[in-house]
């Protein structure tokens, strides 16, 4: 069923974009954010794609409708725009399960490899590791890495996902995990493929390896939206944050969805009246610590130029020169 905005949200969604115009700002939205909030956005999407925007918005300001580390991303690849977050307080309770400090005393053990961080992490964090990766692109980075040994952070669950497609690296998992995926149980999905057994099973890769194991595709938030579009099948079961159900049936309402999920409530913190007063008062602005933001920028970078390496060669020899790995 389509969402239709009540008049009150109605009100705000035009108060909202009127000043988008009046001020040249750009709302970027999670898949996760309230159906209400996909009203105001001018773009939404998973990380990547997040990132991949923020890097080539040209605006005075950018809101955006996330989680801290998103928002933080995208201030740090746009250094031009003002990034906003509605809600300081939305933050990621993955992104909080690692510190710089404490990955900094890890690596030391581990002087051979590389330190692969997934973008659930602040800037510090990242500043940290020799290169990012998002929850779409993590198993391309690590296949591409020249290097065996990948210490993997914050992510336990990513990082099995990654170590299971390719066998011939050695994947060191720091112990940090998603609450809101980690709870999320192979039994429930079961139970509702029971019910729905033509339906296929997406699972987040934040999920659980036991999740992982009974799911028919594991992928990103986007990637949800391109099995579900691109598939033969017309039902789904989809596990991951409730939020994304309303994005995929507002995007492909012939198809049938059900859901096993469970809610973040960082996500939902952002809210029309949120976005709104953020636009009006330009608030809360998102610093990146300027001590920290050249080694993120080169994490960035280092993932950005392995992206582009299966089609580019130049920057894949960069891309390995970065590392110190020459292909001449
Ligand atoms: P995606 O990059 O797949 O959107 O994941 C972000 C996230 O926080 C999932 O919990
Ligand atoms: Fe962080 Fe999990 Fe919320 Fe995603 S769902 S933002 S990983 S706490």
């Amino acid at each position: 069923m389509a969402f239709t905005p009540t008049e009150h949200q109605q009100e705000l969604i035009n108060r909202i974009n009127a000043l988008k115009k009046e001020k040249d700002a750009i709302v970027l939205c999670h898949n996760y954010q309230r159906p209400e909030v996909y009203e105001v956005a001018d773009y939404i999407g998973d990380s990547l794609a997040l990132c991949q925007e923020a890097a080539g918005i040209n605006a005075r300001l950018i809101v955006f409708s996330g989680v801290y580390f998103m928002a933080e991303s995208a201030a740090l690849l746009n250094p031009h725009s003002t990034v906003l977050v509605p809600d300081r307080q939305a933050g990621c309770a993955l992104s909080d399960m690692i510190t710089a400090k404490a990955l900094h005393e890890w690596k030391k053990d581990y002087p051979d490899a590389a330190v692969v961080c997934y973008v659930n992490s602040t800037a510090a964090v990242k500043a940290e590791s020799d290169i990012c990766c998002t929850s779409r692109n993590a198993v391309d980075i690590a296949r591409a890495l020249p290097h065996k040994q990948l210490l993997f952070v914050p992510d336990k669950n990513l990082a099995a996902f990654v170590a299971k497609q390719l066998p011939e690296k050695e994947i060191i998992p720091w112990q940090g995990y998603c609450p809101i995926h980690e709870r999320l149980s192979p039994e429930y999905l079961l139970k509702a493929k029971e019910m729905h057994p033509n339906a296929e099973i997406i699972a987040h890769p934040e999920c659980t390896p036991e999740v992982q194991a009974v799911a028919d595709h594991v992928v990103s938030t986007s990637g949800m939206m391109k099995v579900a579009r691109e598939s033969s099948a017309t039902e789904f079961i989809c596990t991951t944050e409730c939020g994304m159900i309303q994005r995929l049936k507002k995007e492909l309402p012939h198809k049938s969805f059900f859901t096993v999920c469970s809610v973040c409530f960082d996500m939902k913190k952002n809210t029309l009246e949120k976005i709104l007063s953020s636009l009006e008062n330009e608030e809360f602005v998102v610093e990146v610590p300027e001590e920290v933001r050249p080694g993120a920028q080169l994490a960035f970078d280092r993932m950005f130029d392995l992206m582009a390496a299966t089609d580019d060669e130049d920057r894949a020899r960069r891309a390995r020169k970065s590392f110190g790995v020459s292909s001449e």
